[in-house]
């Protein structure tokens, strides 16, 4: 009798011990568990982003080491992901750019959701006419903000002090800022990828131009555009500060300004690479 009171307070206590330890351990358990269904979405939408961005952002979404489908080597034409303006803190300055109000979160999902009209981003959402389902594009969204991590964060990235002068440009020491050099050839690429033809049309082929005027011709008709400023000068300082001045040919229709209906980013954009300014420059003028 006695023996049976002693097995079965030692069993109680057993008892108690083993489901007050998997009580204690609960909330460990289930951060393990959401922190291992978080690590699956991310793989999942890493497995996406390299079977679908990876063409255009890179390789390590920060739009440099951009292949084609046979592994050629190409220009990158979509924007650096793994980038501090685009995911660090609650409100990067890519949202503020683009006149975005909501979530950087938000912002990216709805971007590769909804694509961005006038570019090569296309929409990815079936909702918007793309190929994936809406869990798939919150995967591939969650693996882009995952790039916030503590080594990109830690300090805000030097924007480039672009100088006024093109000439104080050109003999700057860009070597701290870039690591490629390039040349006319490149910037006809760079032309592509930063967009400047869908406005300006082909150099090449006069009226072939959108919302801007034609360039073709620039290295010559650029001279006479601003008392003082060389072709150089003036094609530089038009895509640093559109504003300042609007090309003769948007006096009057749909480009008259300003503010000028020409992208406004192209130099945070090029400050990520100031060799593309030189390349671009390069393909336009000649320098
Ligand atoms: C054909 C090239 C191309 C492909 C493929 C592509 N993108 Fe893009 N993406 C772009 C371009 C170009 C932009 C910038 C558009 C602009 O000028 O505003 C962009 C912009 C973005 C942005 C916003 C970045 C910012 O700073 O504003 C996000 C986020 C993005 N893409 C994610 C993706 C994801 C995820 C995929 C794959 C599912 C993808 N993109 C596939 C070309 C591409
Ligand atoms: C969204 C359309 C758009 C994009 C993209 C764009 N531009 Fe423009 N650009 C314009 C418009 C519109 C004007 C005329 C208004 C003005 O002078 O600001 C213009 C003006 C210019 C001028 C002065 C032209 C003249 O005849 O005086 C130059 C040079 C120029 N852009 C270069 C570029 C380069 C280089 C790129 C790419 C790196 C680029 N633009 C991208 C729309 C665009």
């Amino acid at each position: 009798m006695q023996v049976k009171v002693v097995i079965g307070t030692i069993a109680f206590m057993l008892t108690m011990i083993v489901l007050g330890y998997a009580a204690l351990r609960e909330p460990e358990r289930l951060e393990h568990f959401t922190g291992a269904r978080e690590g699956r979405t991310i793989e999942t939408g890493a497995n996406i982003y390299f079977n679908n961005c990876a063409t255009c952002h890179g390789m390590e979404a920060k739009a440099e080491e951009c292949y084609d489908a046979a592994g050629n080597s190409i220009t990158c034409q979509g924007l650096p992901l793994n980038n501090y303006f685009l995911v660090c803190g609650d409100a990067p300055a890519r949202l503020e750019q683009t006149r975005f109000e909501g979530t950087k979160e938000q912002f990216v999902e709805r971007t590769i959701a909804a694509g961005r009209s006038g570019t090569v981003m296309p929409p990815w959402s079936s909702t918007y006419g793309g190929p994936m389902r809406d869990d798939q594009v919150k995967n591939v969204a969650a693996f882009v903000l995952n790039f916030e991590n503590e080594e990109l964060c830690a300090q805000e990235p030097v924007s480039f002090p672009w100088p006024d002068s093109v000439d104080d440009f050109l003999s700057m020491d860009m070597s701290e800022f870039t690591a490629v050099s390039g040349d006319a050839e490149n910037g006809a690429a760079l032309y592509q990828s930063y967009g400047c033809n869908s406005c300006h049309g082909d150099v090449a082929e006069a009226g072939s131009n959108q919302i801007g005027p034609w360039l073709g011709d620039i290295a010559t008709v650029g001279a006479t555009r601003v008392e003082g400023q060389t072709a150089l000068q003036y094609v530089y300082h038009s895509i640093l500060y559109p504003n300042d001045f609007i090309a003769p040919d948007c006096a009057a229709g749909p480009c008259a300004g300003p503010p000028s209906a020409m992208a406004q980013d192209l130099a945070f954009r090029m400050s990520a690479s100031p060799q593309d300014m030189v390349d671009i420059l390069a393909y336009l003028v000649g320098n």
